[in-house]
This record gives structure tokens, sequence and C-alpha cells, in this order.
């Protein structure tokens, strides 16, 4: 396909309104007469309240309402469920009883004219409680390890899989590595906190919310008053990061709402920093084993990936942690194994990557050890273990460019200059290490519908109910429009943000451009067949009986094929029909291909690290990524996005990690001071490239998706390079300096 827009590089074209300050975030969505509720989180870990004493508080200027268990309506909560949701468990009913199941579980609201009176308000309500001892330490006494619910044969997530005898395969294999690896629970941390404004008109609701998926946040909120889906209304029209924490609908939206129907007046509600440690998700502590076993020429004959993650105890939340090492190597006998721990804390969430990039720093951290044991070069390793097919079920690849990704990501970063000794390389004191990791991610694609207008002003309008949490979704979403309607970008206004625009699916998963793109796509060519067969009807058009087969536009005109003298535009057909042609467009993956194809993205990951030795400080100097996505859409944003990833798993291998206080589950560091993440001096030298790939199978624009995989491979291409750098295998994330200066 030649295309004119997608696969070039454009800056955002929602850039302007971001630096003025023209965008709107949810908290920037202020009503006439808004009232403000803040959150009572409980200071408590497990138990129940005893006590409440609020007649005091509820004297205290400004305020409008005191909302407990004691006086908060009843909710009907009817059943819902969304793919974002865990399969096993309900969600956290608020305010609907006395139990408190976590630490910093909303307990109360209290609803003031100003934000300061409320807080003001927050700060005298004493509350009391029986407590019990929480289980808040998947690895600690009480913590047991069972089997998802859902992970059944035939779930994406199999709580269990295996092929061949992957244990009797190590027991006989000549080398072998057996090592655990365990990650710390991370929270998002977008810069955007959580927010909500939700108005009552009669029984009709709008929430002004931070959401990357507003036609669900709509449903459930629907569910949870028992109102028709119609009279909930969403808008959104930008997000300050989010990373998939807000791909769910979490309790403080159903606070807001019912904050403003108490007070019969519009409510805002924003998180503070410390309570988007509670209530909103985080990637789950992982604990996980890898056992490899290989031929002394280093063919994989085993590999056994046993993992399990945390959850809450009124949730299953499921990721693909083991799942990556189904497909990865090829191998003979593999088994893979996935289970959980209830722990009386919130309940997780997708975080960037969510799954692969945990389970990823377990493989490629072990294929790194191997590669060690073996005295392989881990990239030749990899060579010699690449399948054909994937594994699992015996489907081809629709595309598999990871080998192409190594060759360009080892020329580029400079592989061969590496000495593979481990504490071989120096820059004067410092030790200087460089490491390599694979990256995957599936390329999934969900029904989507969008929506397009041709306007008598020449301009197209073009909606669909996604979200754009910085990716650079309005400005993709205009390349693949203007591309398929053949019309410069000016001429294209690309609109999301609200739920009266098509449906979409959430804004997670890397699936965006695949799904909404796609729907984008066929809105616009239905679009361009409307307007050629108005064309083709009036008697007075210079393409006035044509067949449509014959006819072709260019630069937003149609002309007959082969001729070169224009035809009408966009605009003299809507002028002269008087109203605007409206198309919609949907798009889903095709179920036969699905079935035949294994659709997954890869990548290789190079980074430096220099560690000094005295002190333990670990620099990363550079990271090197080369991926195989498909087409991509516009380069400049992909490379962004990429480096973003980069940054994410950075802070993965370095410094994220939420702490929980053994007595009640308190995060000890829920503020940004303690909860490391890196800030521009810390950020290395980034590059991302991309191998050229073209898969024709993944759906109609050839793109798998971007987003997910830029974190993965990312904290293991470091772990393996601080090894590199000083002998020190570090197989808890993150890696700290006391890891360094202890042998
Ligand atoms: Mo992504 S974790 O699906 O926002």
């Amino acid at each position: 396909m030649t295309t004119q827009f997608i696969g070039k590089s454009q800056s955002r074209v929602d850039g302007p309104r971001k630096v003025s300050g023209g965008a709107r975030y949810a908290a920037d969505f202020n009503q006439p007469g808004q009232a403000y509720a803040v959150i009572v989180s409980a200071t408590a870990g497990l138990g129940r309240i005893s006590g409440m004493e609020t007649a005091a508080v509820e004297r205290m200027p400004g305020v409008l309402a005191v909302i407990t268990h004691r006086n908060a309506e009843k909710l009907p909560y009817l059943p819902h469920k969304a793919g974002i949701d865990p399969a096993i468990g309900e969600r956290l009913h608020v305010l609907q009883d006395d139990e408190v199941r976590f630490f910093g579980q909303p307990v109360a609201l209290i609803v003031a004219e100003t934000l300061d009176q409320a807080e003001r308000a927050v700060a005298a309500l004493r509350i009391s409680y029986e407590v019990r001892q929480p289980l808040v330490d998947p690895t600690g006494s009480g913590a047991e390890q069972v089997v998802p619910e859902a992970g059944r044969a035939g779930s994406r997530i199999p709580a269990d899989r295996a092929r061949g005898d992957a244990d009797g395969a190590l027991a006989g294999a000549a080398v072998t590595v057996d090592e655990t690896y365990t990650m710390a629970r991370e929270n998002h941390n977008p810069m955007e906190p959580h927010a909500t404004v939700a108005a009552w008109s009669g029984d009709r609701l709008t929430l002004w919310s931070k959401s990357q998926y507003l036609v669900n946040e709509q449903a459930e909120i629907a569910a949870v008053f028992g109102l028709p889906v119609e009279n909930v209304e969403v808008i959104c029209p930008f997000v300050g990061g989010a990373f998939g924490t807000s791909l769910r609908t979490w309790p403080h939206v159903t606070l807001a709402a019912l904050a403003a129907r108490r007070v019969r007046r519009p409510v805002k509600l924003v998180l503070t920093r410390k309570q988007m440690f509670f209530t909103t998700g985080h990637r789950p502590r992982t604990m996980q084993r890898i056992a490899l076993g290989a031929t002394k020429e280093g063919k994989l004959k085993g590999i056994i990936h046993e993992g399990a993650g945390e959850t809450s105890r009124h949730e299953q939340f499921m990721e693909a942690l083991t799942a990556v090492t189904d497909y990865m190597y090829s191998c003979p006998n593999v088994r893979t194994r996935y289970r959980l721990v209830q722990l009386d804390t919130g309940t997780p969430n997708h975080m960037r990557g969510p799954g692969e990039s945990s389970g990823m720093f377990a493989l490629e951290s072990a294929i790194d050890e191997l590669s060690y044991k073996l005295g392989i070069d881990p990239i030749e390793l990899k060579r010699r273990n690449e399948p054909e097919v994937d594994e699992t079920e015996g489907k081809p690849f629709s595309s598999r460019s990871l080998m192409q990704c190594y060759t360009l990501g080892a020329e580029r970063f400079g592989w061969a200059r590496r000495n593979p000794e481990p504490r071989s390389m120096r820059d004067g004191r410092l030790l200087i290490g460089m490491g390599v990791a694979s990256a995957t991610y599936p390329a999934f694609h969900a029904p989507s519908s969008a929506r397009v207008r041709l306007l008598a002003s020449g301009v197209a309008e073009v909606e669909a109910a996604a979200s754009d949490m910085g990716p650079g979704t309005y400005t993709s979403m205009t390349q693949v429009a203007a591309e398929f309607l053949g019309l410069p970008l000016e001429r294209v206004r690309f609109r999301l943000g609200r739920t009266d625009y098509p449906q979409t699916p959430s804004h997670g998963g890397s699936w965006t451009m695949a799904s909404v793109g796609s729907a984008i796509r066929a809105a616009c060519i239905e679009a361009q067949t409307q307007a050629a067969r108005l064309a083709v009807a009036d008697a007075g058009s210079p393409v006035a009986g044509a067949s449509l087969d014959d006819l072709e536009w260019s630069d937003g005109r149609l002309r007959r094929r082969g001729e070169t003298t224009p035809g009408p535009s966009y605009q003299d057909i809507v002028a002269k029909r008087g109203v605007s042609i409206e198309a919609g467009g949907s798009a889903q993956r095709d179920p036969e291909v699905a079935a035949k194809y294994s659709m997954h993205s890869f990548g290789a990951v190079f980074a430096e690290v220099a560690v000094d030795p005295d002190v333990g400080t670990i620099r990363v100097r550079r990271i090197v990524g080369a991926y195989g996505i498909g087409r991509v859409v516009n380069p400049l944003l992909a490379r962004s996005q990429c480096t973003g990833g980069m940054v994410g798993g950075m802070s993965m291998a370095l410094m994220e990690q939420t702490a929980l206080d053994p007595r009640d589950g308190r995060p000890v560091n829920a503020h940004m001071a303690d909860y490391l993440m890196p800030v521009n001096l810390d950020i290395p030298h980034m590059e991302a490239h991309f191998v050229d790939e073209v898969d024709p199978h993944v759906n109609p624009l050839g793109v798998k998706g971007l987003g997910e995989i830029a974190l993965v491979g990312t904290a293991p291409a470091i772990a393996n390079a601080v090894f590199h750098a000083t002998g020190k295998r570090v197989r808890n994330l993150p890696i700290r300096i006391e890891d360094m200066l202890t042998s």
C-alpha cells in the first residue's frame, strides 16, 4: 500500500492545545454551583468500623454532607463485567457496609462548599475500628498460592500449560539454570490524578472523568446506580498519562456521583497522590521460578516457568505472566504454571506491559544466566532457539521479526564492542556492562466502531469514543482518516473522549490503532463510497453515470481512473446535496484468521550501564530498542512511545517499588518523594528503531500495536547489563544500591 500520511512523522495535532493550556483534563471541567468531595480512606488494614463521630463534623463550616455506610443510599450494583474487570470476584461496593477490606478503602465521603473546607472536615472526622491482622505479604506466612479460577485450558492466561515432559528434560539436561525472580509492587503514578466531576440532571448523569475506557465507565456506573446506559454520559477529551490505571472504573467515580446526588449539586472529586496508592490498581508483586535445561551447544531441551502474582481477597486479577514462555523459544518440553495469592489489599490492575513485562524479566534473566553457563553469546543463544512457529499450538506467526530486530539493534548499539567477560569493561573507576533481552506483546484487535461526517465546508469530522492517554491517538487517527479520505490533515478533525461517539474498546492492550484505526478506515471508505454514488447520480457532474469501479479519488477529488481532469470534491458533492454525508464503520478481527495465526510483536532491547563499585550507584547510559510491530503509522510518535516505555522499564529495573507496612498493609512510600521514579537527569540516551515488517494478517492497516512492548524487555536488559558490569546477578527488582554493595 503506497501511503500519503500513514507512515509519515507528524507532530501532535493536539500539541498546541496542550502547551497553551487549552487542553482540558477531567478536573478542569468545573460546573456552576459545584461542591467538593474528599474521600476518607481507612486507616486500618482489615476489620470493621466500630465508631464514627460525624455530628461535630457535619456542623463544620461549609460542610454539606458526611456520607458513610450508615447513611449512604443503598446502590443496586447490578451485575456488570467488562473484559478489563477480573472474571472472578466482585468490585468493591463503596459505603455499603462497615467492613474494612484493605488499608485505604473509602470509608466515608465529605462534601463541602470548598475543597479546603472538605479537607478540614476529613481531618476532624474520628473513626474507630475493630482491627484484625491483614495478610499483605504474598511470600509471608499464611500466604497461599491458589489456582486462578478463570485460568482453565484455552484461556489466554492458562493456569497450567505443558508440552512434552519439561521436568524429565531438565533432569537429563547437560546444563541447567533454576532460579527464582521476584519483583516489587508498583503503582502507575501518572502525572494527572484520578478525577471525576459529576452532575445530575433528573435521572441523567454526566461524568467528566479521567478514563481509558469511557464506554465501560458509562455502562458500569449505569449498572451501579441501576440506570439505563443512555442516561449516563462520560466526557474525557484528555488524559494526563494513565499506563492502565484508568482502564477500570474505580470507586471514586461512584462516590462522586453518589455525592452529587446527595447534595443536589455538581461535585468534583480528585484523588490525592496518596489515595492513588489505595484503590486504583497496581502492578502486582510477582514471584517466579524459571528452570532451563539445555545441551552444551545451547539447544533448549526443557523450560519450566512457575509464576505467582498477588491479587486482592475480593477479586482475582490475572495477567499473562507465564504465557510468554510458551512461545518465545523453540523447545519440545515446556511447562508453565500461574498462580495467585489473595491478599487483604486493593485489587491490582494492568500496568503497562502487564504480565509480559514481569514474565519476560524472569525468562530473559534466566536465558542470560544460561548464556554465561554455556559460554555462548546471548544473542547467538536466542538465534539457536528461535522457533519456526508458535510451538504452543503449532500455529505460524502472522509475522515474527525477532532476529531482524537483533541484527538491527546489535548494529545500532555496537554489541560487537562488548567483551563477554563479566567485570571486564571499565570507564575509569566505573564498571561498564552491556545487556540484552527480548521484548514481546500480543497483537490484539478488539471490535470497534467509528463515524465520519463530510461537511459542506470541506472538512471531515471523524469521531470515536476512544481515549488518548498520551501516545498520540488524536494525531495518528487524523492520519488514518486523511489517508483513506484522501484529504489533507488540516481538513480532518478527529474527536474522541465522549460516550456519544461510536463505541470503541478500552484504550489499552496496545490495540487502539488496530481496532479504532481499522474502524475509521472502514468509515472513511463507506463515506467515500456514498460521496461517489451521489456524484455519479448527478447528471451535471463530470463523473455522471460512471461505474464506481472506474472512479478514483485524488486529493479529495473524484475523477475517472486514468484521467487527469479533476472531478467534484467532497465539498462540491456535499454542497450540491445540501446535507452532510455521514457514514459509520466498524471493524473486528476475522475469527478464521485469528484461529490460524499466532499474532505478537517482538523486539530486542539493549542497555548499557555504568556501576560505581565504591558507592554502588547504577547509571543507565544507553538503551537501544529495535522492534517489529508491523506498520508504523507515525515514526515520530512511535519513537516517543518507545522511549517512554524504556523509561518505565528502567524505573522498573532500578527504582519503582510500593512498600507495604506488614502490620496493616499501609503503603509506606505513597508519595512522590519516596516512590522513586526517574527524573530528567536519570534518563539515558535512548534510541528506538523499527524493522520493516509487513503483516497482512493482523488487520487491514497491518499494525501490530505499540505501547506495551516498549516497556517489555527493558528491565531484564538492564539487569543483564548490571550482571555484565559487576558479575553480580540480582534477581529481585528493583535492583538497589545495597545489592551492589553486599555480596
Ligand atoms: Mo495498558 S496497561 O493496557 O494501559
